[in-house]
């Protein structure tokens, strides 16, 4: 596992809101709901849309996807719903102090 790399403040991204980030050449949406941090690989498995143009639904703490819908776990990146089919990486996140850190999970790009 790769080390925690500092991602943003925690005034970068408004609460049951979500942001892309660029870190170690890999594009990850990064969502807050309330004091949680969430981060996700930004590319649907569908298509090559950026998640992090999609809407947070924070009551199922789910990320829609803005092009065809599909719902997408923010915990566990699971596909949730079509057309999506496959799951999106995850990510760790760790708040500290007044900054969000976070340790990249491996690239299996399935
Ligand atoms: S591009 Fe995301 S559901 Fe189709």
């Amino acid at each position: 596992m790769s080390d925690a790399i500092k991602l943003c403040d925690v005034t970068s991204v408004d609460d049951g809101d979500i942001a892309m980030h660029e870190i170690d050449g890999r594009e990850i949406a990064v969502a807050r709901i309330g004091d949680e941090w969430f981060a996700i690989d930004d590319t649907c498995t569908h298509a090559k849309v950026s998640l992090s143009d999609g809407i947070v639904e924070e009551d199922d703490c789910t990320i829609e996807c803005p092009k065809h819908g599909a719902l997408f776990s923010l915990r566990t990146g699971e596909a949730l719903t079509f057309p999506a089919i496959r799951a999106v990486a995850t990510h760790a996140t760790e708040v500290r102090d007044t900054e969000v850190w976070i340790t990249l999970s491996e690239d299996t790009d399935s």
